[in-house]
């Protein structure tokens, strides 16, 4: 095995650069990563790009830098299927959970329309479908509690989380390749929700991988039924090891909007939707966080204290004139409340201005107060 070293020192040296210690998943993420990367080593011949990402290139270069390599060791793994094994998605697996402040009812995607039988689901009301991302199951996510529990302090939706079972809990490499049969999975179980729900009435919302999967789900809604869905909402878009026709993109629903908070790193930098909204420009921390778990997660954390009552105009969205202003942090066209931007302009660019630390909205101190810490909480 004379490629040994080279796999050990590159390996070791994603984790010193990329572990930092407040998320063991994130190892895995990397770990997938250059296992894969392994099998392919044993297996091309030494002439092949691989043998240049060696550990002594890697010294230096910046978080963007690395992940992007990380993503073409990634890139080259899933294209040697032959070598690792593949689960294969069950759809009948996957389910919609319904989720009150109090309680949460399960339906099969297929059995959707069951839920008009429910007294907890109200029909004249928005529904809102969450997809979390990697290692989240539906009963243990913090991303599906914290969005729950806002929209149930809301009350204005009803609020359902896609229950993948085990599809995401799973190693990354597996996951990912899990997104494209979940999202047709999903995009069955609104093609029946469509019978009993106004399709204008659906807004799908996805974190991390769930943020591709909500797009695939859109994509392959039309394909089937012809019409688009109104409203998809990313959330800090994944980017390891995403090939581009997995991304979520402008096509996938008549608004597309996303939140960049780890741009280059965990998340996608590049705009990916109608709008798409940048926390803290293209750097890869977002304001106050020291590491990229952190800033992947600030995407939930800013989008559920923007929803609650009262903070929406906290989160001030200044227009870019183009990309090379974002880069240059120079966005000074007009201020739009984050909830207020007009969806029929195409490709634009935003910056918002937050605080390192919750409230992260600006002015959502003064807004608060009011409402109390457990709105949304079951109260029996
Ligand atoms: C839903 O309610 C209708 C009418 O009350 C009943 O006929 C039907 O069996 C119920 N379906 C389910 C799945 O509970
Ligand atoms: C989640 O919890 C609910 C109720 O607490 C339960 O009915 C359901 O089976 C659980 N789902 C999973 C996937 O564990
Ligand atoms: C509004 O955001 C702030 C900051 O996160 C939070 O403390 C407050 O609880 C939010 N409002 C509500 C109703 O929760």
């Amino acid at each position: 095995m004379t490629c040994s070293p080279v796999r050990l020192n590159t390996f070791t040296l994603l984790l010193l650069l990329f572990n930092t210690g407040t998320e063991a998943g994130l190892i895995n993420i990397f770990a997938g990563a250059i296992n894969i990367a392994a099998r392919v080593v044993t297996t091309l011949t030494p002439s092949s790009g691989i043998f240049s990402y060696t550990a002594n290139k890697l010294i230096g270069y910046s978080l963007t830098t690395v992940a992007g390599i990380v993503d073409k060791i990634c890139t080259i793994g899933l294209r040697i299927k032959r070598h690792i094994w593949w689960s294969e998605v069950d759809l009948t697996h996957i389910k919609f959970q319904l989720r009150t402040a109090c309680s949460k009812y399960t339906y099969s995607l297929r059995d959707a329309w069951k839920l008009l039988n429910n007294s907890d689901f109200h029909p004249s009301r928005k529904v809102v479908i969450m997809v979390s991302g990697w290692t989240q199951t539906v009963n243990h996510s913090d991303t599906i509690d914290k969005m729950a529990k806002v929209f149930n302090c809301r009350g204005d939706v009803n609020f359902l989380a896609l229950d993948m079972d085990q599809y995401l809990n799973t190693f990354y490499i597996w996951a990912v390749q899990n997104t494209d049969s979940i999202a047709l999975g999903l995009a069955q179980g609104l093609t029946m929700l469509k019978e009993v729900i106004p399709i204008k009435n659906i807004q799908l919302i996805g974190h991390s991988l769930g943020a591709h999967i909500v797009g695939h789900a859109g994509r392959y809604f039309t394909e089937r039924t012809g019409e688009k869905l109104p409203y998809i909402t990313g959330l800090d878009p994944a980017k390891t090891c995403l090939a581009a026709e997995q991304r979520i993109g402008r096509d996938d629903a008549h608004r597309v909007e996303i939140l960049h908070t780890n741009p280059g790193v965990l998340g996608i930098a590049e705009p990916l939707g109608h709008i798409d909204l940048y926390a803290s420009f293209l750097r890869p921390y977002a304001n106050g966080c020291r590491d990229v778990v952190c800033s992947h997660m600030r995407a939930v954390d800013y989008y559920v204290e923007f929803l609650y009552p009262g903070n929406k105009s906290g989160f001030l969205a200044k227009r870019c004139a183009s990309w090379e202003h974002l880069r240059a942090e120079q966005c000074t066209g007009k201020n739009y409340a984050m909830g207020n931007i007009d969806f029929r302009v195409r490709g634009e660019i935003f910056a918002l201005d937050l605080n390192p630390r919750s409230p992260f909205g600006r002015d959502s101190l003064s807004k608060y107060g009011s409402r109390r810490w457990d709105c949304g909480l079951c109260q029996r």
